[in-house]
């Protein structure tokens, strides 16, 4: 297959033809188990609880508070909810975060993200029970997941390993290539991906702007997961022809959603993630998950 470039005014763009791989049927398919988790606890006269932190007053953040807060109602959830000012300090944040660690019947715990820029967020992550941390990104969870012990696991990594599970795609024995090391995605998503385990078990390359020449490495990749947040960044030269594409990094201009996949690679790729609605509603999902086996394990 020939490979194009997407910055060629002369020539035609070929049709898109691999595979979509959409998010939304595996998030229902993890949300109906939760439901089902959850209905179980009820029975026994327990409401899972997962709370949440809103700090400031950022439209976007309220927004998607508003529509966890639906889910979780949907899902047979309480959600028990503390805004903040922006005007807030970080003793208020800890305050209100100490309030639901103590609170027995509060299971799992949720900081919006972004906080205003004068608070600190990794205090106040150190600051979350780290069995009611929905994320899976305090410290601890991020040891547990390097030893290989049980807890709740970063979301979005979590989601892709579900979305390409669910997808059929063979991960195990093949080569993985991440593109970016940070703390959310790339790098515990490459610990989540090498794990001896039937869904991972894959030989795993992390590059970065340390590996200037990185696509050489993304080039030679069955499954090319991008997490930089540098749009357009992953173009179809980059991708090895036939290859598994999961479009995980994105930047927001305003509400505009800017993906580090160039969609031209669908014509290059044999699956690929779509522009919307890939890894998003998987990451949503995970938290959900993290929430219920948080409630679980109190109970146990
Ligand atoms: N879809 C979702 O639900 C979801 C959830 C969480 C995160 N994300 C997205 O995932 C992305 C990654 O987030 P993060 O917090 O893990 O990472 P991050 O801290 O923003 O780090 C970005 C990584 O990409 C690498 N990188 C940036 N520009 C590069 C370039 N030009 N060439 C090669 N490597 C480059 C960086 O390399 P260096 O380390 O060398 O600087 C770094 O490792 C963000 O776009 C974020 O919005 C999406």
């Amino acid at each position: 297959m020939s490979i194009s470039s997407s910055s060629s005014a002369a020539a035609p763009t070929p049709a898109p033809s691999a595979r979509l791989l959409p998010g939304a049927p595996v998030a229902d398919q993890i949300l109906a188990d939760v439901e089902t988790r959850v209905a179980a606890l009820r029975e026994r006269g327990i409401t899972p609880s997962l709370a949440t932190i809103l700090v400031g007053d950022d439209d976007a953040s309220a927004g998607y508070i508003r529509i966890k807060q639906r889910q979780a109602a949907s899902l047979g959830f309480a959600s028990p909810h503390r805004h903040l000012p922006a005007t807030a300090t970080q003793e208020d944040l800890h305050a209100a975060i100490d309030e639901f660690n103590e609170d027995r019947d509060v299971h799992a715990l949720l900081i919006q993200y972004p906080i205003p820029q004068h608070l600190d967020y990794d205090a106040a992550l150190m600051r979350v029970d780290p069995d009611k941390d929905v994320d899976g990104m305090h410290p601890l969870n991020l040891g547990r997941l390097a030893a290989g012990i049980p807890g709740p696991l970063p979301c979005t990594p979590a989601g892709i390993e579900a979305l390409l599970a669910y997808h059929e795609i063979s991960v195990s024995g093949h080569e993985v290539v991440i593109l970016g090391r940070g703390a959310t995605l790339g790098r515990p998503l490459a610990m989540l991906l090498a794990q001896k385990r039937p869904t991972a078990n894959a030989a795993v390359t992390v590059v970065h702007t340390g590996v200037p020449d990185w696509p050489r490495y993304t080039r030679r990749a069955d499954i090319l997961i991008a997490a930089a947040g540098v749009p357009g960044i992953i173009q179809p030269e980059h991708v090895k022809p036939g290859a598994v594409v999961v479009g995980g990094g994105v930047r927001y201009e305003g509400r505009r959603l800017l993906p580090d996949v160039d969609e031209s690679c669908a014509t290059v790729a044999g699956a690929i993630t779509p522009r919307v609605g890939g890894v998003g509603p998987t990451t949503v999902a995970m938290l959900f998950r993290n929430a219920i086996e948080a409630a679980e394990r109190r109970f146990t």
